[in-house]
């Protein structure tokens, strides 16, 4: 990311690259964090966007899927992805299946520098696993270089890219780090968004198949107050005299850990964790402070969501010529 910013500073360009495994209709709360802040990113640094729609890994990956309901999922979730405020005239959204032909040259090249060993060893293969899975990698690793986008980098193969993603997506681009230099191509920068967790608490996974874990940007406000008030794991303590005394666990409590992620006003959210810990706030205050700042923001993600039209999707789906810089 230093190197990023030097860069940066010396009117270098680079791009920005993430994408989205198309398995569910809606996305939850977790899912928003990393295209809000790539959306930020884009905006604070107005350069070029690449987002890859992996309808190929979640038909590899679940069973029950098939590639049409993958590829078709993949277009809903752009609309939400859209709904972020992409810029159009700099964003360029793909399916696998459908440029492939454009990634398959760059594909090739990492594909034979990864050996089954090495994808063990990153991904956890066995001997059981179809190859479609071992094959994957390679294809997820391939848009963080640039000789993959010729209609917006016109062929050059060494604009840097940074790529903003949550964490789980950590063991593709260390296998795509490992690889560029041997490729003569460089590396990519990282920038992780820290664990999202479920409404149960600080260690739990958000599921977007479990309509009690997770907010989902398709609630209504009456249903996130609900979900909030009776899932939202507390740090607060057992009694009310043991609360004033000892006060609340904001490393434990959900609310005060999405306030972190939502609330943008640090001064605000500091106030909040010295109130809440001290015990002078209790836990359904911290509750309403974070369905304050839940409530709008999701209204007005969906106003935002309504506006996307099928058109908008294949404009931003366009192959096409895009100025970079
Ligand atoms: N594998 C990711 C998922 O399941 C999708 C993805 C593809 C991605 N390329 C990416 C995520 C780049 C972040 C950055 O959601």
């Amino acid at each position: 990311m230093e190197h990023i910013l030097d860069m940066y500073e010396k009117g270098e360009p680079f791009y920005l690259y993430t994408g989205r495994g198309p398995s569910s209709d809606a996305l939850h709360l977790g899912h928003l964090v990393p295209f809000q802040f790539t959306q930020w990113l884009q905006r604070v640094f107005n350069v070029p966007l690449v987002i890859q729609l992996t309808d190929d890994e979640k038909f590899y990956w679940k069973r029950y899927l098939t590639l049409e309901e993958a590829g078709r999922l993949g277009f809903e979730n752009a609309k939400d992805i859209i709904a972020c405020g992409f810029d159009v005239s700099k964003t360029f959204i793909f399916k696998d299946t459908d440029y492939i032909q454009h990634l398959y040259p760059t594909v090739t090249k990492i594909a034979r520098t990864v050996t089954c060993n090495k994808a063990c060893g990153t991904f956890g293969f066995s001997d059981s696993d179809h190859i479609g899975k071992y094959g994957f990698p390679a294809i997820q690793a391939a848009p963080s270089f640039s000789s993959c986008f010729p209609q917006i980098f016109g062929g050059r193969e060494d604009v840097q890219c940074l790529i903003p993603c949550a964490i789980d997506q950590d063991p593709y681009f260390r296998m795509t780090r490992d690889i560029a230099p041997t490729l003569g191509w460089k590396k990519p920068a990282l920038i992780h968004s820290r664990f999202f967790p479920a409404l149960q608490g600080p260690k739990t996974k958000m599921s977007a198949s479990s309509n009690e874990s997770a907010i989902f940007v398709t609630d209504t406000p009456e249903q996130i107050a609900h979900k909030i008030k009776a899932y939202a794991f507390s740090g607060g303590q057992e009694t009310k005299e043991l609360h004033e005394k000892l006060g609340g666990d904001c490393d434990k409590d959900v609310s005060y850990q999405y306030l972190s992620f939502f609330l943008h006003d640090d001064a605000e959210l500091e106030r909040i964790r010295v109130e809440y810990s001290s015990g002078r706030m209790t836990t359904s205050q911290i509750k309403q402070e974070l369905i304050n700042v839940l409530v709008p923001m999701v209204l007005e993600f969906q106003q935002s969501r309504a506006r996307v039209t099928d058109d908008m999707v294949k404009a931003f789906m366009a192959v096409r010529e895009i100025t970079p810089y």
